[in-house]
């Protein structure tokens, strides 16, 4: 197996470190990157990649993702690019099938990502667009111009439920310890329940970005969909 390089430092603000959140995403990788996640991707995704893809996931966390796009897609040239250096340093560690993927420290809505235009066939983010403050200048300004006419994106994010939905599903999902369930579950519902699916169609569309697929339903209170430019 190959072994990851260190994360490369970037300068200008100190990185964050916040091991519990580290933690949290370990035990809740598989709750949302279950079969039907991986349906959506290859029946959606997957079939439009050019042989040996360059593929860049913003917000990589740990790197669960990264590792289980280079097991199904051992030539592609991946990167990760995240602002919480735990969660670089874990992706670095992990074992990969293919080649080890670049993994940068950087926070994705003060710096411009670091390709050419047209550079990426396919960005990646998941669960990570909600929490940026400006969705829209991101993708106009970042997404859009790296994926370019030919790239695509791959965003999978939180919608807005009942809050009654929200904390059911919570409460009996496996992925974190039962004594801080639902102090968790409670903490995360605003930024989990912030955008409409109304509200994420139209932030794509005023943002320059076309629905090419989405997926029915990859996890309850999340969508997952395949975006162009124009
Ligand atoms: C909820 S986690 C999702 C991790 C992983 N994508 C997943 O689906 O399991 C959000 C990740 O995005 C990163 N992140 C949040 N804002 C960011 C930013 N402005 N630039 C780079 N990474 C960011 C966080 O550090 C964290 O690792």
């Amino acid at each position: 197996m190959a072994s990851a390089p260190a994360a490369e430092a970037q300068g200008g603000a100190p990185a964050r470190r916040d091991e519990r959140a580290l933690r949290r995403q370990l035990e809740r990788y598989a709750v949302r990157f279950n079969d039907a996640f991986w349906r959506f991707w290859d029946e959606a995704v997957a079939p439009g990649l050019p042989p040996r893809p360059v593929i860049a996931d913003v917000g990589p966390g740990p790197g669960l993702f990264l590792r289980d796009l280079s097991a199904r897609l051992p030539d592609a040239a991946l990167h990760g690019l995240d602002a919480d250096e735990a969660m670089i340093e874990n992706a670095a560690a992990l074992d990969y099938a293919g080649p080890v993927p670049s993994l940068r420290l950087m926070d994705a809505e003060a710096e411009p990502l670091p390709f050419a235009d047209g550079a990426v066939d396919l960005l990646t983010m998941t669960a990570v667009l909600h929490t940026f403050a400006d969705p829209f200048t991101f993708l106009r300004e970042q997404a859009a111009r790296v994926i370019g006419a030919g790239g695509r994106m791959l965003l999978y994010d939180w919608f807005r439920q009942p809050m009654r939905d929200y904390l059911t599903l919570r409460m009996i999902e496996p992925g974190e310890p039962e004594e801080t369930r639902y102090r968790r579950a409670l903490e995360q519902f605003r930024s989990h329940n912030k955008y409409t699916l109304d509200d994420w169609r139209w932030i794509f569309a005023e943002s320059g970005l076309r629905v090419e697929a989405e997926a029915s339903a990859p996890h309850p209170h999340a969508r997952a969909w395949a975006l162009r430019v124009g």
